[in-house]
């Protein structure tokens, strides 16, 4: 079969597309042909050699983290899924999906509802942890408000569509005017530039100086305390990533001493779900409905053959991606 791999961790250079063994699933496995792969941030770590979770053995290391197609073969212990079954995968092994077929074990495929195809369901994992930032995390309803800054990635545009569907008033912003207007386009109702604009004065305005409900936060750094400001009674920050850094303390001192505002912070992983694949899977379900009803469609940045592999890595490293980068084998 055809994949994509590397035999040294690195930049997208690395990238070599060529002949590889088709893999032949274990007894609690499933073989999938792929039909679209999803290119992410999981992938650059994994490709990089940034990724302390897992181990991973080079030379001839299939990259890729999560694809959608068909179940072609399925081991003996498999019962959920039978061949010819549309599956999306969330590969945990953060390897193997940059290819014509890939190998997983059944709690990592899940089962595509009728109504929806492999290609509405070009990343996963941004749809899940977009849920669970919204609802498990967020817990989230109809009237509160939420702030997300560089909103245009994979996550963040999803984030915003379920928001919407939600009744959830969105308050986004990102680095650019191109990726503001695709917030807007996503039906954010308050969207801005915050490198131009003071992020704490339009919160306050969109939300009549009360505070946004959720603000999600993937900086962290030394602006973090400072979010506390524009945030409402009751309301919580999620950090769901550590890009400027470690949360600079005394974080805890910060919230003790506005206890009058009885605001919280929360950090999140998607590995909470590891061990709980019921609620990982009741959560699938609420996103492949909200794609089959027309609600959530990802928003997808660029399509790549799969041979272009290494431009697809170009682009998810420069920072410059809107949406969802996608491969087709
Ligand atoms: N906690 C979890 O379990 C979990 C799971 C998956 C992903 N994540 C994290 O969630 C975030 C979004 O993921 P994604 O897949 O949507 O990523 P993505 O598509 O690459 O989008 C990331 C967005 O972050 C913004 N950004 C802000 N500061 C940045 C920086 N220093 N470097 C690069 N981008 C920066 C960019 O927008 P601007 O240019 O507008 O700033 C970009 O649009 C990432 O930080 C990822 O690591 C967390």
């Amino acid at each position: 079969m055809k994949a994509a791999y590397i035999n040294s961790f690195g930049g997208p250079e690395q990238i070599q597309y060529g002949d590889m063994p088709k893999p032949v699933p274990a007894a609690d496995e499933i073989l999938v042909r792929n039909r679209i792969i999803g290119v992410g941030k999981p992938d650059f770590l994994v490709r990089s050699g940034n990724d302390p979770y897992l181990a991973k053995s080079l030379p001839g290391l299939i990259i890729g983290n999560e694809s959608a197609g068909i179940a072609e073969e399925v081991g003996p212990e498999v019962k959920g899924i039978k061949p010819g079954d549309k599956v999306a995968v969330l590969n945990a092994t953060g390897c193997g999906s940059h290819a014509e077929y890939s190998c997983s074990k059944e709690q990592y495929v899940i089962k595509l509802p009728d109504g929806v195809e492999p290609e509405m369901v070009p990343g996963v994992l941004n749809l899940q942890v977009a849920y669970a930032l919204l609802f498990d995390a967020g817990r989230l309803g109809e009237g509160d408000s939420m702030y997300i800054s560089g909103a245009a990635g994979g996550i963040g545009t999803t984030m915003v569509q379920m928001a919407k569907t939600s009744g959830i008033r969105v308050i986004a912003s990102a680095s650019n005017e191109e990726k503001c207007a695709v917030l807007e386009q996503l039906g954010a109702d308050t969207v801005f530039n915050y490198k131009e604009k003071d992020e704490k004065e339009i919160v306050l305005s969109a939300t009549n100086g009360v505070g946004a409900d959720v603000i999600y936060d993937q900086t962290a750094g030394k602006e973090l305390a400072g979010k506390f400001d524009y945030l409402a009674d009751f309301g919580q920050i999620i950090l769901y990533n550590w890009l400027n850094g470690s949360p600079e303390l005394p974080q805890l001192e910060t919230i003790v001493k506005r206890a009058w505002h009885a605001q919280a912070i929360r950090s999140f992983s998607f590995h909470v779900y590891d061990n709980k694949l019921e609620r990982r899977l009741s959560n699938a379900a609420k996103c492949f409905d909200m794609i089959r009803r027309g609600n959530v469609r990802p928003y997808v940045c660029k399509d790549f053959p799969l041979e272009e592999a290494r431009a697809a890595h170009e682009l998810l490293d420069s920072g410059s991606a809107i949406g969802k980068i996608i491969m087709h084998p």
